[in-house]
């Protein structure tokens, strides 16, 4: 179900990571409702699927390889955008998981550099290209119910993923005044392609804990992310949104 009846016309988003699994629903979603897309991820293969897929949009998408983790990347996209930003949505992310005995530096540095850091490098790239006279500039990031709880496992993740709920609250209260939101959407277990792959005795097993019996799909989170982007939901400020079935209560 991915009906929300918002208006993004003459809105202009940047989603990172809008090429593939949960991202590109959202961006899917923003051009559906009218709005102007910059479509920022790392993954080559991953753009050119969304490029061919999402064509019908002409001029409204633009497509650009960026690494969120690296400085100089987020610069140079952030110089190529062609109009000024309503709507920054951090949704990129990694995983590499293990159990904290055996996690290693470099698998503890690479989720902090993406998931963490880059939220930092692409936001505070972003800053200035806002558009000035709105009073409706938007920050979005996605974080997991695994940085509300913790996780076995993901120690770097649930770190990085708790960090982005602390960002979200601050940037709520030193950017509220000059126009902006920040909000978090903590999402469950999202039905990606690689839930999709899996055996459905597996994916059964898993829905039964979750009080709505199912797990989410991408358009439950970009559901989420419309309304936190819309004027609509302007006094939404520094909040984290569950978007889980329910799946801790
Ligand atoms: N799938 C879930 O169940 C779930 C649950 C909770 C939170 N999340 C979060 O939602 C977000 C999206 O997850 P997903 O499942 O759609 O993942 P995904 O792997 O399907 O897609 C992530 C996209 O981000 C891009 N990306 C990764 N690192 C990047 C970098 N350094 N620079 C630019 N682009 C980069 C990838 O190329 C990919 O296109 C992530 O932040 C993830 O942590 C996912």
């Amino acid at each position: 179900m991915n009906n929300v009846s918002f208006s993004f016309k003459n809105k202009n988003a940047v989603v990172t990571g809008g090429a593939a699994g949960i991202g590109f629903q959202i961006t899917t979603s923003f051009l559906e409702a009218g709005g102007n897309v910059a479509v920022w991820d790392y993954s080559e293969q991953a753009l050119q699927s969304a490029k061919d897929q999402l064509s019908k949009f002409g001029s409204q998408v633009q497509f650009v390889q960026v690494d969120i983790g690296n400085r100089d990347s987020v610069a140079k996209a952030a110089s190529s955008l062609p109009w000024a930003v309503d709507i920054l949505v951090n949704n990129a992310g990694i995983t590499r998981d293990k159990s904290f005995a055996k996690m290693t530096a470099d698998e503890w540095d690479a989720v902090i550099s993406t998931n963490l850091t880059g939220l930092f490098n692409v936001t505070k790239g972003l800053l200035e290209k806002f558009n000035a006279a709105s009073a409706h500039k938007r920050i979005i990031s996605i974080s997991s119910v695994v940085g509300l709880y913790g996780n076995f496992g993901q120690l770097n993740y649930a770190a990085a993923k708790a960090g982005v709920i602390g960002m979200t609250k601050t940037w709520g209260k030193e950017l509220g005044r000059k126009g902006f939101t920040a909000n978090a959407i903590a999402p469950g277990f999202i039905a990606t392609a690689m839930t999709k792959a899996m055996p459905k005795e597996a994916i059964d097993a898993m829905a039964a804990k979750i009080p709505v019996a199912r797990l989410g799909d991408t358009s439950d989170i970009a559901n989420a992310v419309l309304f936190l982007a819309s004027e609509q939901a302007a006094y939404i400020n520094g909040a984290t949104l569950s978007v889980d079935g329910g799946i801790v209560l």
